[in-house]
């Protein structure tokens, strides 16, 4: 860890108390008179930092950039965040990691990017990314589940988010079936999960066929969150359905903490997702605004309409019929018709 992140987390562990020279200087296996210098650099990437001749220092604020520095010393996790990087801009994160998963090993590699030229969403849609205005990154995973037990992914990661989005937010956030979070019925968030690493592309979630080599596959999570846009920045097509955390809080948002909170659950959903499941469903099912709905899921020409009745251990949503018949149904658009 370089003196950088040490002295990082020393702050953020403080919580806004100071932390004594001599305890930097421990950390930091430096004099106590060089702390000042360490101090400064901070405060030339944009740190504001108190000093006080008794106390010590104290952290007052942090920069709206995403350093890969600063949101490891934010974050506790064990695998999510082995390594960050942060990228001022790409064409999309998932594709950087999908790159870099040909020669990664393990996993757990969290890539950001301040903006995205081509971010995308589910169905080949468009993902508007404007520059520092939200978190849009992508988590390269290795689970030990087969293919058909992919959705488990999106439940846990939608319950990651919705429950971090909360914690530094303290909005109503929500979850709708498959991926998105909402707050007050508009769209925050979205989550793209892809696998790598097999022969063909299956989507996630689809049975995987015979002849298909590839029974554990890797898988690329993307997660975009609109956390300070303004209404401005979303195209015309989503701007009725669309809204973010500052739009809907009433106040600017800090995106690395924000980033780090994200980071942490997932950890602990991720290894959850694998282990028992059980635990996610009962959270997603408090989270839900799908469960216990009248549902129309189109999934391209195909409309099912039926009743949502609960997730099953693959995570994907088990919709009772009028006819009575259960179908699985693993994807697709859902309209609420009622409840
Ligand atoms: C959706 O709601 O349709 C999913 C949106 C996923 C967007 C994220 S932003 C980071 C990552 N990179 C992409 O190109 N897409 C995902």
């Amino acid at each position: 860890m370089n003196s950088g992140t040490a002295m990082l987390e020393a702050f953020y562990e403080a919580a806004g108390q100071f932390v004594p020279t001599a305890q930097l200087a421990k950390l930091l296996r430096t004099p106590a008179e060089k702390i000042a210098i360490e101090v400064a650099e901070l405060e030339q990437l944009g740190y504001t930092i108190e000093a006080h001749p008794h106390f010590g220092y104290r952290l007052l604020g942090a920069p709206d950039r995403l350093m890969a520095d600063d949101i490891r010393a934010r974050l506790k996790s064990r695998i999510i965040g082995s390594e960050i990087l942060v990228f001022e801009q790409t064409a999309s994160t998932n594709d950087v990691v999908t790159h870099m998963a040909k020669t990664q090993p393990g996993e757990g590699l969290v890539v950001f990017a301040e903006s995205q030229t081509k971010g995308r969403g589910r169905h080949g849609r468009v993902w508007s990314s404007p520059r520092g205005k939200g978190l849009w990154f992508s988590v390269l995973l290795r689970p030990n589940l087969p293919l058909s037990s992919a959705p488990r992914i999106t439940v846990a990661a939608s319950v990651a988010v919705a429950r971090s989005t909360r914690k530094t937010s303290g909005l109503d956030a929500r979850i709708k079936w498959p991926n998105d979070v909402t707050v007050n019925g508009k769209k925050v968030a979205g989550i793209l999960v892809e696998t790598i690493g097999c022969e063909k592309q299956p989507q996630a979630g689809t049975p995987v066929p015979p002849n298909q080599p590839c029974i554990h596959p890797s898988i690329v999570l993307g997660i975009g969150i609109d956390v300070n846009c303004r209404l401005e920045d979303f195209p015309p097509d989503v701007a009725g359905i669309a809204s973010s955390l500052e739009i809907e809080s009433g106040r600017q948002q800090d995106r690395a903490e924000l980033a780090a909170e994200v980071l942490g659950a997932l950890d602990e959903y991720y290894a959850a997702a694998q282990k028992n499941f059980d635990t996610i469903i009962a959270e997603w099912a408090r989270l839900s605004t799908t469960l216990g709905k009248q549902l129309v899921v189109t999934m391209g020409k195909r409309r099912i309409e039926g009743h949502a009745q609960a997730l099953d251990e693959d995570g994907a949503l088990l919709l009772r019929k009028d006819n009575g018949q259960i179908e699985r149904i693993l994807g697709g658009d859902v309209t609420v018709e009622r409840a």
